[in-house]
């Protein structure tokens, strides 16, 4: 193996976001005492810079071991001393997209998309989930758990099944996409439909933590958050870190919002880049209490019921809140809102142009339609959108869309249905 991975990796720790009191990197509590969530404390990498970079692309066509992955390419700033027994499939490598039609609907001319659905299980998830679940196996966590309205528990259940570790799976009976469903129980993970949302899900889990011993991995878990912030590494290296005016993304339970400006923070620290891009988080109009927070100045952390068809992105009381406040704020960053028919339609272009994505993920382009129509992003910025999770995640609301929504919505691609006959082939052909 290459770089200098294999030399002894300097201890972590992890560091209450609120009151700052440090934890060794062993320790398996999501909390601080004071209720506080852990950021994990990276230590000043040995390289800096042009070697830093150098590093990094020295490893981008790697074809086998853990640096074929998108996150453990960056191993030094993730979890230094864990690449060699990482639980990888791999996952990352996404492609960054120009889409034409996309960025003339958004109204924005220089706008590309960062597909994460292209990872392992269709979303970003596998970025966290691959770092979660090796760090899990270093503390000799024996089962994993979760909450989730999907994506997570479609990664935890498939990295759980490569690791050989038992994976626990909260979902709300009423809120989780038929795609994801499927893909929880096709890896194998132990299935359980809670009768309440996302978050009375987060709530009992947590509370699992102590009462059943297991390791949690929602993104309240430290690790998770260094995986997620490859999302940004990769696509700033994709761009021979050179950085974007804008960051955006879709927010729910606010670990990108933290991961990201945890990447940026790191990044601009250690000369991988020369400037912070802003990031501007979306949340569903039904499912957002931080961008009302936002538009208080964060005075007041807000709790909603959430409604949203951006099942992924129905969350009430996000998790990450102090983090993704920080993120937000380090970045000049903004936070904004698209109602369902945005969504829907945005969605509906993303698709059209030959991408796809999941609902959840189209928030991103409505933002920046929105934003770039309030004057917040002009014309003329570099934009990057992450596209967070598959088009086939939720196959149900993509019929309802084409087929069978009233009034029929803009972009809706209506089935013509016939007789087995020429004469009506023929008519609907033309
Ligand atoms: N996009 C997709 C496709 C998601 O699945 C999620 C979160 C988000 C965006 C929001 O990201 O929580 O970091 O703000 N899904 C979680 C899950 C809640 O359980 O799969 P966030």
């Amino acid at each position: 193996m290459s770089g200098i991975v294999g030399q002894e990796a300097p201890a972590l720790v992890q560091r209450c976001v609120r009151c700052r009191k440090d934890y060794p990197a062993d320790n398996i509590r999501p909390n601080c005492e004071c209720g506080g969530l852990l950021d994990v404390e990276q230590p000043q990498p040995e390289l800096r810079n042009g070697e830093l970079r150098s590093l990094f692309e020295g490893r981008r066509h790697v074809d086998h071991g853990p640096f074929a992955s998108g996150v453990w390419r960056f191993g030094e700033l993730i979890l230094a001393g864990a690449v060699e027994r990482a639980v990888t499939q791999p996952e990352g490598n996404t492609p960054l997209l120009n889409r034409p039609t996309v960025s003339a609907f958004a109204g924005i001319e220089n706008l590309l998309l960062k597909h994460e659905g292209h990872n392992p299980t269709g979303s970003f998830k596998d970025r966290g989930m691959t770092v979660a679940v090796t760090q899990a196996r270093r503390v000799g966590a024996t089962a994993l758990a979760c909450a989730t309205t999907g994506n997570t528990g479609a990664s935890l259940a498939a990295y759980g099944a490569l690791a050989g570790l038992r994976a626990l799976i909260l979902v709300p009976r009423d809120g989780i996409a038929t795609g994801k469903l499927a893909q929880v129980l096709a890896y194998g993970g132990r299935v359980v439909l809670v009768r309440g949302d996302f978050d009375a899900c987060l709530r009992l889990v947590r509370e699992a933590v102590d009462e059943l011993g297991v390791y949690l991995v929602n993104s309240i878990n430290p690790f998770r958050l260094e995986g997620q912030k490859t999302i940004v590494l990769e696509l700033l290296q994709q761009l021979q870190w050179q950085a974007p005016d804008w960051i955006v993304f879709p927010a729910g339970n606010l670990g990108n919002a933290a991961a990201f400006g945890k990447a940026l923070r790191e990044a601009r620290a250690w000369g991988l880049i020369d400037r912070m891009p802003r990031l501007a988080a979306v949340q569903a109009e039904g499912a957002a209490p931080f961008a009302r927070s936002f538009r208080d100045g964060f005075r007041t952390r807000h709790q909603v019921v959430a409604q949203t068809v951006a099942s992924a992105i129905r969350i009430g009381n996000p998790a990450s809140y102090d983090r993704a406040v920080t993120a937000i704020r380090e970045t000049d960053g903004v936070v904004t809102t698209a109602t369902d028919p945005e969504i829907l339609d945005a969605k509906a272009v993303v698709d059209a142009a030959g991408v796809g994505c999941e609902p959840a993920s189209a928030a991103s382009i409505a933002g920046v339609r929105r934003l770039a129509r309030e004057g917040i992003i002009s014309k003329g910025e570099r934009v990057v959108a992450v596209l967070t999770g598959h088009l086939l995640k939720d196959p149900t609301l993509v019929t309802w869309y084409h087929a069978e929504a009233e009034p029929r919505p803009a972009y809706a691609n209506r089935p013509a249905e016939i007789e087995p006959t020429m004469t009506d082939l023929a008519r609907i052909a033309r």
